[in-house]
């Protein structure tokens, strides 16, 4: 990755991916987009990642968002064009077939916020702060974070966050359910995390995933039809042979996937 702006750790089955600009508070500019591309890239192929952890450089930042100083060199043209293409970034990464957990380690706001909403685990430090700025800015979240936002809190209090550019803290954030956890010891409530998904049937993992995040836009019987849709392949799938085996044995089932 040349501009390794975003840099990857692999270790049996757990990706890691950590946005590397620490010295701008890992702000996401074109580099850092391109390379999440790629990393989305190189998980969507490869069948060994099993879980995928994001999280900032350094000891400040998970990332403070879109990078201002370069959006001042942007025409509207340009920055519709990067909506767009961040929009349909962030929509791979919420869909991603394996678990996703933002790890957030710092402050975090706007973009660095909307990213870590289309993960499915948010677990954050004590001390960072969460918010969306963009109504100061004279803009809205644009990368997905109103709707994304709405859905997760409710649309009263997701009103409240953003009309009033609210920074929050960690406990805060964790009140209004933005963020599932608020962690003493951040990387190993992270690892406890995903060592746990590793234990899971993945395949059972990526049908739950698919069956929510779809389902959820859904009408209930129009859900219902996609649960059991989503429920199929685990039903012809080893992995289902291996759990009933495996609980019979009283043993922990070893999947494969
Ligand atoms: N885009 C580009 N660069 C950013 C940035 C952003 N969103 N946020 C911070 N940086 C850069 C700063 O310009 C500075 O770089 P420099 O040393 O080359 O000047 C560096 O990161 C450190 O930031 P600094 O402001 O000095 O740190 P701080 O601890 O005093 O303040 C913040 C931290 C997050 C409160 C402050 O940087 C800030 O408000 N940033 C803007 C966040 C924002 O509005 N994001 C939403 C975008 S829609």
């Amino acid at each position: 990755m040349a501009a390794n702006s975003v840099t990857i750790r692999r270790e049996g089955g757990i990706h890691t991916w950590v946005l590397n600009r620490p010295d701008k508070l890992n702000a996401l500019n074109k580099d850092v987009f391109d390379d999440l591309a790629r990393v989305i890239d190189l998980v969507e192929t490869d069948s060994s990642a099993r879980v995928v952890i994001i999280m900032g450089a350094g000891d400040k930042a998970f990332s403070v968002g879109a990078d201002l100083k370069e959006r001042q060199g942007m025409n509207e043209k340009d920055v519709l064009v990067r909506l767009e293409f961040v929009r349909q970034l962030f929509r791979r990464l919420e869909l991603l077939s394996v678990p996703t957990i933002a790890a957030i380690n710092g402050i975090a706001l706007g973009g660095g916020l909307e990213l870590a909403l289309c993960c499915d685990f948010r677990l954050a430090a004590a001390e960072v702060t969460l918010g969306f700025p963009e109504v100061e800015l004279g803009i809205i979240p644009g990368a997905g974070g109103t709707q994304r936002l709405a859905r997760i809190i409710g649309t009263a209090r997701a009103l409240e966050t953003i009309m009033l550019a609210r920074r929050l803290s960690a406990q805060e954030a964790w009140q209004v359910g933005i963020v599932h956890s608020v962690c003493g010891d951040l990387s190993a409530s992270v690892r406890k995390v995903a060592t746990r998904l590793l234990d899971m049937g993945p395949i059972s993992l990526k049908q739950v995933k698919s069956a929510i995040k779809r389902g959820v836009e859904l009408g209930l019987d129009e859900g219902l039809k996609l649960e059991i849709e989503c429920y199929k392949p685990c039903l012809y799938s080893s992995d289902r042979k291996e759990g009933l085996k495996a609980f019979a044995e009283k043993r922990k089932a070893e999947f494969t996937g």
